[in-house]
């Protein structure tokens, strides 16, 4: 049993009971809200969370706060504080840590209130602290069943809260929003915000707050769903509007014009599949033009020629779109990758800034998608301003003077019929992790990755809604482009510091994708496998890091100050790219001088690449990698090239499973299910006892072809 701890003493308060090291720990976290604990610095007249439309507008004249996820509306993720410099960054140590109850990727960035700081964690928990000394001040279960884990692409994670009059708002995994009492961690109201539960929508992004109205989207376009975005009115829970990012049926009639004018854009019956469009994370205000940004996904399902036989630019997949906060109507888009076919989603980080543009200041949205191209958009009309190429890729060779890209026909798997190696791959250029602007430099700070994966047409679609509907089969591609077709493609994850006026990078380090922080004490903090680093915002260099937090760090960093003194903060939690690693996912702040120490990890010995023998047949193995590749793949990815397309490390890699030493073993997880509580689901539903033989089958050669490689020839 753990306790969390304060700079100073032990809290008799214990919460967030974890047994140790125990990656599967789910237990709710229990605390006793019948005793309040007041907050150090809770603002004097104020009761907690006291947000609205003037101090969110002012959020820079009162810089110690971070009141919503991008700390503005613009959500450029910079802090004007300076008290903690390039000249004393150095000084840091770490203030105090609060474990969590949940081993599990964790991408939450905190709201830090008048002295309260919320957070968000797997499973679409929320957890309240006093900012100054840890002591937990409340914690919320949303119960979402973990049987739903299994309905969600890519981890359980949620990516933060929402702060707005005396209420805290939380997205969760099954698709419920709901505002909790700020001052206790109590529901006031829930609301499902899913069109039907026959299908797998998700929600891990953080909600946004627009004058008064509770924005959020959804995730699940890997499952056959139809995006969109909803607005509920903040203090009661009801419906304000909602807008679809993809038509539907045009039988059943369009909802308005806009859905019209997309539906132009299709081809075939696109609705039986649901089209995808889904905004799961990625949004931005700008309270002057009165336009809400939101960033919409990728197809469902991926391959375009089977959503949308013949082509078109399927709108508003992969767009960015301006709508009117008041009533959720279309002011304007700019649309990436049109027509998209390799799960290239637009939901990234969308900010708002002023930028010289041509000699004259513009107001202007930023945005580095998947697809690897930086885009700097017009932010009252859309207009294209430019785009450049942040990460390697070779999808298109450049985007046009009109702002459409100019595709590599070869990368186009799904008119060709021939598999390709496509750059980047799913996971894309960049993903979930915020990007920071600093107006001091004028650089975006923005974690890239250069990645390749391989793209065929699936010959056996077969829609389900329990399962990924991706259209494209990878093994197949794998097997016709032979053992060294990505040989050849980059691959690496970097901090980037990028000029969006010249569209260059100013410099480059490399290190893996984490979310950004940029502070006019002209630094750049941003977290890596061992823990958390500050870097000079002007070259790059690194001058601090934390002492290891035994787990990586993802989510990003934040600041903020109480009583005068500045603070960093920020979630650790599985990013170490091993799932079977023990993980300490945890909240960390920091300060000048602070000292404590973080307990001594676990010892533990990674798992061993040693499968039993090959003996089946190539059919059998043929069999379980249709399989692998219809229902598996999404999560557990390549085998034998550790982890997920989508998100590494953060599901097992099956090639060193001890279950494929055991048909009996293997059967009681994927057929019987024994591991459902973690979201790893019985497939019996859609794989039969011969056909987890052939998925065994399957990964044993995997396994075997992976241990074969590392030998060499
Ligand atoms: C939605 C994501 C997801 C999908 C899809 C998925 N899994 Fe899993 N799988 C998981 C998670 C999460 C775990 C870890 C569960 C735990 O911690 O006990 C897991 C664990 C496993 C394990 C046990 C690994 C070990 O050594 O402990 C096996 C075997 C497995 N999965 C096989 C499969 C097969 C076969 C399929 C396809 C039929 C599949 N999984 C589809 C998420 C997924």
């Amino acid at each position: 049993m753990r306790t969390t701890r304060t700079g100073t003493k032990t809290l008799a308060l214990s919460l967030l009971v974890l047994s140790i090291c125990q990656q599967n720990a789910l237990q709710a976290a229990t605390v006793d809200t019948a005793t309040p604990v007041t907050p150090s610095a809770n603002g004097a007249a104020r009761g907690p969370a006291a947000v609205d439309t003037a101090r969110l507008l002012a959020a820079d004249a009162e810089p110690g706060q971070w009141m919503s996820t991008g700390r503005t509306y613009g959500e450029q993720h910079y802090s004007p504080l300076n008290a903690i410099d390039r000249g004393n960054v150095a000084t840091l140590g770490l203030a105090w840590y609060a474990d969590f109850n949940i081993a599990r990727g964790q991408e939450s960035t905190p709201l830090v209130i008048d002295g309260v700081i919320y957070v968000t964690t797997a499973w679409s928990n929320v957890l309240a602290f006093d900012a100054v000394t840890g002591a937990p001040l409340w914690s919320f279960d949303s119960k979402v069943p973990r049987d739903w884990g299994s309905r969600a692409c890519c981890d359980v994670v949620n990516r933060g809260a929402a702060a707005w009059n005396g209420k805290i708002y939380v997205g969760t995994i099954d698709g419920r929003l709901i505002a909790l009492d700020a001052a206790t961690g109590t529901p006031v109201w829930s609301t499902d915000t899913v069109l039907t539960r026959d299908l797998s929508y998700s929600i891990t992004g953080a909600p946004r707050v627009v004058k008064g109205k509770v924005i959020i989207g959804n995730g699940g376009a890997e499952y056959g769903v139809r995006g969109y975005v909803s607005a509920y009115d903040a203090e009661t829970g009801a419906l304000d509007w909602r807008f679809f990012t993809v038509p539907g049926n045009p039988a059943e009639g369009f909802e308005n014009d806009t859905m019209r004018m997309a539906a132009e854009t299709w081809k075939g019956e696109w609705w039986k599949l649901g089209g995808g469009g889904t905004a799961w994370d990625g949004m931005a205000y700008d309270p002057e033009l009165d336009l809400l940004y939101i960033g919409v996904g990728n197809g469902s399902p991926w391959n375009q020629d089977i959503r949308s036989p013949g082509g078109g630019d399927n709108l508003f997949l992969s767009s960015i779109v301006a709508l009117n906060p008041d009533d959720g109507s279309y002011v304007w888009h700019y649309q990436t990758t049109p027509g998209e076919t390799w799960d290239y989603t637009a939901t990234q980080p969308i900010m708002v800034a002023t930028l010289p543009i041509n000699g004259a200041p513009r107001k202007v949205v930023m945005q580095a998608p998947k697809n690897g191209f930086f885009y700097v958009l017009d932010a009252a009309t859309g207009a294209f301003i430019s785009a450049k190429p942040f990460a390697a890729l070779n999808w298109a060779t450049g985007i046009d003077e009109k702002g459409r890209p100019i595709e590599n026909p070869v990368t186009r798997f799904d008119r060709t019929g021939k598999a390709a190696v496509v750059q980047p791959g799913p996971g894309g250029s960049h993903n979930w992790q915020p990007m920071a602007y600093s107006p001091q430099t004028g650089l975006v700070y923005l974690p890239a990755t250069d990645s390749a994966s391989i793209y065929a047409y699936d010959r056996n679609f077969n829609p389900n809604p329990l399962t990924t509907n991706l259209g494209i089969d990878n093994a197949a591609g794998a097997a016709e482009l032979g053992p060294n077709a990505m040989a050849d493609f980059a691959s690496g994850s970097y901090m980037v510091a990028w000029n969006p006026v010249t569209q260059q990078a100013s410099w480059r380090i490399p290190g893996p994708s984490a979310g950004m922080l940029a502070t006019a004490g002209g630094l750049v903090f941003k977290g890596d496998q061992t823990g958390l680093g500050a870097y000079d915002a002007a070259s790059g260099a690194q001058l601090w890091h934390s002492t290891p937090t035994h787990t990586g760090v993802a989510a990003a960093p934040v600041t903020y100050t109480v009583n005068g003194e500045q603070y960093v903060a920020v979630v650790a939690g599985r990013s170490n790219g091993n799932y079977y690693a023990p993980d300490y996912s945890r909240l960390l702040v920091f300060k000048q001088g602070a000292a404590q120490v973080l307990p001594e990890p676990v010892s533990y010995t990674p798992p061993t690449l040693n499968p039993p023998q090959a003996t089946a047949s190539i059919e059998q193995v043929a069999r379980g990698a249709e399989i692998y590749g219809h229902n598996c793949w999404i999560c557990h990815g390549d085998v034998g090239s550790a982890g997920g397309p989508l998100r590494r490390g953060l599901f097992p890699e099956l090639a060193v499973s001890p279950t494929l030493n055991s048909q009996e073993l293997f059967d009681a997880v994927v057929l019987q299910g024994v591991r459902s509580a973690n979201g790893m689901v019985s497939f019996a539903n859609v794989v039969n006892a011969d056909g987890a033989a052939d998925l065994r089958a399957y990964l044993i050669e995997r396994a075997n072809a992976a241990l074969n490689a590392r030998r060499g020839p």
